[in-house]
């Protein structure tokens, strides 16, 4: 049975590569899931991806991810410092989620240094550039293969 992801990007990811480059990189969202999907694909599992600049739009495709997907890749953006709402539908749906920042988050703003939603996902990987991605993939299938074994 191969595995399922929900890969979402919150807001501003989709400027990535014109967006601070400096701080997130030169490769556009495109260029990251293009390396997601190929990764998965080697991995005999299967991507979809959703970026959105809405919290309630992120919030119902979790909702939705209930009937299909196996695990979440999710870099919530700035809400990942204080959206409850994110962090309560994480929790609802009870599919292992991965976070994952492309910046050291806890080396930057002290607004930045806090997830409110790290306690509610298997892990958080961060400072990586658009590696954190990939790392976070790897990291979400393991999980999904181990608790099949
Ligand atoms: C980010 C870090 C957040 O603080 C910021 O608001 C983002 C991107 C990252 O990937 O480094 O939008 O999640």
């Amino acid at each position: 049975m191969s595995i399922e992801i929900l890969v979402l990007h919150g807001p501003n990811l989709n400027l990535l590569g014109s967006r601070e480059p400096e701080v997130y990189g030169r490769l556009t969202l495109t260029d990251i899931n293009n390396r997601l999907s190929e990764q998965a694909e080697a991995a005999q599992a299967s991507v979809q991806y959703l970026q959105s600049n809405h919290e309630g739009v992120l919030i119902d495709a979790i909702h939705d991810a209930r009937d299909w997907a196996d695990g979440i890749l999710i870099n919530p953006g700035a809400f990942t410092h204080y959206s409850y709402a994110l962090r309560d539908a994480i929790a609802a749906v009870n599919l292992p989620t991965v976070e994952v920042h492309l910046s050291n988050i806890h080396a930057r703003e002290a607004f930045r240094q806090k997830s409110v939603l790290a306690a509610v996902c298997v892990g958080q990987i961060s400072g990586f550039g658009w590696r954190s991605y990939s790392l976070g993939l790897q990291a979400l299938l393991a999980n999904i293969e181990e608790k099949r074994a």
